[in-house]
């Protein structure tokens, strides 16, 4: 049977922020200054309605402590706001280096700063698909799975995949 899985969406949209950061990352190595800024402003927005979703939907599911395999809702809340803010630092950053021209070294130095922020995007997506999203496929509450759906679908990131 086949059914909309939102956790399977969502875990998608992990694939399509890294390939979209990717983007970006080529952008800048190429000085394509305007695409690159224009992409990482659409990364951020994204990104940000991604963690929304989760909040919203996904860690009321999780345990107050920590449990063997699983994490309360303070530890990805907690990066989830590094992660914003390292952001919204390197989108600052790139608009400053781009009023006063990128030198090459400068250009080093962004990628340098992005390297952190990638590191812990790419840490935080596995711990999520590898625990926060087993948990949420058993514990989110059927009327609450509805409207996380209808967001998606809203959102364009619906796509059908078969359940099991
Ligand atoms: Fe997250
Ligand atoms: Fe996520």
């Amino acid at each position: 049977m086949l059914e909309f899985d939102p956790l399977a969406a969502l875990s998608e949209e992990h694939t399509s922020l890294t390939q979209l950061f990717a983007r970006h990352q080529e952008a800048l190595v190429t000085r394509a200054w305007a695409r690159a800024a224009r992409l990482l402003d659409s990364y951020q927005r994204r990104l940000l309605h991604h963690i929304g979703l989760e909040e919203r939907y996904l860690l009321p599911c999780c345990p107050t402590q920590k449990l063997a395999g699983q994490w309360p809702a303070s530890v990805y809340a907690a990066e989830h706001r590094r992660i914003e803010d390292l952001l919204q630092r390197q989108i600052t950053r790139l608009a400053k280096a781009r009023r006063h021209g990128v030198s090459t070294t400068r250009l080093i130095a962004l990628l340098d700063e992005e390297k952190t922020l990638k590191h812990l995007v790419e840490h935080h997506h596995e711990r999520e698909d590898l625990a926060l999203f087993v948990t949420a496929r058993q514990a989110l509450p059927e009327n609450a799975r509805l409207q996380f759906t209808r967001e998606l679908m809203s959102a364009g990131i619906a796509t059908m995949v078969a359940s099991r």
